[in-house]
């Protein structure tokens, strides 16, 4: 990502919330901080946003991206985008934010996590392949993973904004993140498993630029993992990683 934002200062990122990105932000920060890392011509889309809270709500996304990202790094808040909590009329919203991407110039670098039941954003499962931004139901799985950042259940909105699918997969880039062991089951399905709208995040297969990063966990019901290592340390992209 940093990699990406310096070789153009004008990048339009794709963001995703959750635990799995504390870090990643943790590290971006730092870089800001210590290498200079800068955002000020960078535009950020967020994924998704809960309906129904505000974004000073602690449990928002947006205040979520403030308390991780925004208010550390020389990002212009202005140019920093989720669908708005509070909006009334769900199609006007999703909509414009659909108009305000295009009018970016199309995501250059998505980040996406994995929920456990497979989903992207929130795109629950059934999502069309081909959905754009639209409001989502949660399913019980999704609202149950949520819950504790939110003390109870009941406390956990029932619909989401989300980007579609077929949004994600208009990015140029994606890179998809896991960690842990109970994320290990949905990965090895996303990865290696058939396509399906069951799980939405088997549709990045169709994408032409998506980089999965796991740690040993995350990865442990992978099957070809001889053939990943063998890619990781001989191929010149990795170089910079190994
Ligand atoms: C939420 C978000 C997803 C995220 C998922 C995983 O459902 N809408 O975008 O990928 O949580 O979160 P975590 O990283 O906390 O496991």
């Amino acid at each position: 990502m940093a990699k990406e934002l310096r070789a153009n200062p004008h990048l339009v990122l794709g963001l995703a919330t959750g635990r799995t990105m504390e870090m990643v932000y943790q590290q971006v920060v730092k870089l800001h901080k210590e290498s200079q890392l800068d955002f000020s011509l960078c535009h950020t889309f967020n994924l998704d946003e809960y309906v129904g809270l505000a974004p000073t709500d602690p449990h928002s996304y947006r205040y979520y991206m403030e308390q991780h990202l925004f208010s550390h790094v020389n990002l212009d808040k202005r140019n920093t985008h989720l669908p708005y909590g509070l909006a009334k009329d769900f199609d006007s919203e999703c909509n414009h934010y659909e108009q305000r991407i295009k009018n970016s110039g199309g995501i250059d670098l998505q980040l996406l996590g994995i929920g456990k039941a497979g989903h992207i954003g929130f795109n629950e499962p059934l999502s069309a392949l081909q959905s754009r931004t639209r409001v989502k139901a949660l399913t019980p799985t999704t609202r149950e993973q949520n819950a504790a950042l939110f003390g109870d259940i009941s406390k956990v909105p029932h619909r989401a904004f989300t980007m579609g699918v077929g949004t994600i997969l208009e990015s140029r880039r994606c890179i998809l993140l896991a960690t842990g062991k109970s994320k290990a089951d949905i990965l090895a399905k996303a990865v290696e498993g058939p396509m399906t709208s069951m799980i939405s995040a088997t549709a990045l297969q169709w994408h032409p630029r998506c980089t999965v990063v796991v740690d040993e966990e995350a990865a442990g019901k992978l099957q070809a993992t001889d053939y990943y290592r063998w890619i990781f340390e001989n191929e010149p992209e990795w170089q910079d990683f190994r």
